[in-house]
């Protein structure tokens, strides 16, 4: 019985750290984007409109002093919540 609890203590720790990578999504980007700079807006102004353009003006675009701690994982969890294709 003991070794049942223990295991499904462990399950659901895991899944609750699973979940929070995937939970990622726009909090790395929230850090610095926050009210009137928030990411969707960035996006609308930047006219960014696929997860490609994302990437090219977070990695390559005039700001890209900026994005340098975030990997592609973080830019393509952004472009997931922002809906980006
Ligand atoms: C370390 C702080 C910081 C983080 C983290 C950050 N940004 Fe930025 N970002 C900035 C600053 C500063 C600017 C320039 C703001 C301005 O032009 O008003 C900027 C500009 C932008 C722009 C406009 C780019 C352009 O070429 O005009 C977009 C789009 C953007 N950020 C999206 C994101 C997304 C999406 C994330 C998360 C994956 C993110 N940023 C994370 C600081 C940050």
């Amino acid at each position: 019985m003991k070794k049942c609890l223990a295991l499904l203590v462990t399950v659901i720790v895991s899944l609750s750290i699973a979940s929070f990578g995937f939970a990622a999504g726009l909090d790395k980007c929230e850090k610095c984007h926050k009210g009137d700079k928030a990411p969707d807006k960035m996006i609308a102004k930047a006219k960014i409109g696929t997860a490609a353009d994302l990437m090219k003006a977070l990695k390559e675009g005039p700001k890209k002093g900026m994005h340098k701690s975030l990997t592609e994982d973080d830019i393509n969890g952004a472009a997931g919540a922002l809906e980006l294709k």
